[in-house]
């Protein structure tokens, strides 16, 4: 039970929220998260950092074909999204209470996902901080290894210094990932890069945003 996002309404993650008991021990293997889905055969895209969930429960009802998981650590948004999903009966979409960098290295089987989503990232912005960003170097091997030939990375933030992260990430790891253009999801509204709820705030506020795809490359030194 929870009340805070809420205003009081109580929560339930029935159905649709996974929390950390109910992974096994990282010990015993890798997990293959598509089979926490009724239809677990359908394409498979992940989000990391879902907040509020605004994107999942946009973009899950025009793609009910596709299995989404957002990966959300703050207890207060991951339960206020899986609330959100069982509300609109999303049954495509699940919610992972963890830290996404950590579930992908430790429990994450490869090549399960077409997408990967990070809208809007922490940009932590003292230098000392930089080692919590989600785009690492360590990550970005990570995210190829989950991805399946051809999947894509997609990145949007309206940050200038992190954006400079992602670029000289992207340029660094041209071995892993071809960059590319963004193309805004069908969810988007008029005017919108994706649609989330802090780009809606930072967009009356008048900032600018940066966007971009990378998509994995599969070569013979990098093997999917
Ligand atoms: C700035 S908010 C953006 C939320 C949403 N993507 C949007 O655009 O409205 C970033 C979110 O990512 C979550 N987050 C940051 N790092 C994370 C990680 N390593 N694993 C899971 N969630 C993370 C935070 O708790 C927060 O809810």
């Amino acid at each position: 039970m929870s009340f805070g996002l809420s205003r009081g309404r109580e929560l339930d993650t029935t159905g649709f929220g996974i929390e950390p008991p109910d992974l096994p021990p990282f010990e015993e293997g890798r997990i293959d998260p598509r089979a926490w889905f009724d239809q677990p055969a359908h394409p498979f895209e992940l989000e990391i950092g879902s907040g509020k969930g605004t994107f999942l429960v946009q973009q899950a009802r025009l793609q009910p074909q596709t299995n989404y998981l957002g990966i959300e650590w703050a207890g207060e948004f991951f339960r206020y999204a899986a609330d959100r999903m069982r509300r609109h009966q999303l049954n495509n979409v699940r919610l992972l209470r963890a830290d996404a960098t950590e579930f992908l290295r430790f429990w994450c089987e490869g090549q399960v996902a077409r997408v990967v989503h990070l809208y809007f990232s922490d940009p932590w912005p003292k230098k000392r901080h930089h080692k919590r960003r989600v785009v690492q170097d360590h990550t970005l091997r990570e995210f190829h290894r989950v991805l399946q030939p051809g999947g894509e990375l997609r990145l949007v933030t309206d940050h200038a210094e992190l954006w400079a992260w992602y670029e000289d990430h992207a340029a660094r790891h041209a071995e892993l990932f071809e960059r590319t253009d963004f193309d805004r999801p069908e969810s988007a509204g008029e005017d919108e890069v994706v649609g989330t709820n802090f780009e809606r705030k930072f967009r009356e506020e008048g900032r600018a945003f940066h966007a971009m795809t990378l998509i994995k490359r599969t070569a013979p030194d990098h093997p999917a």
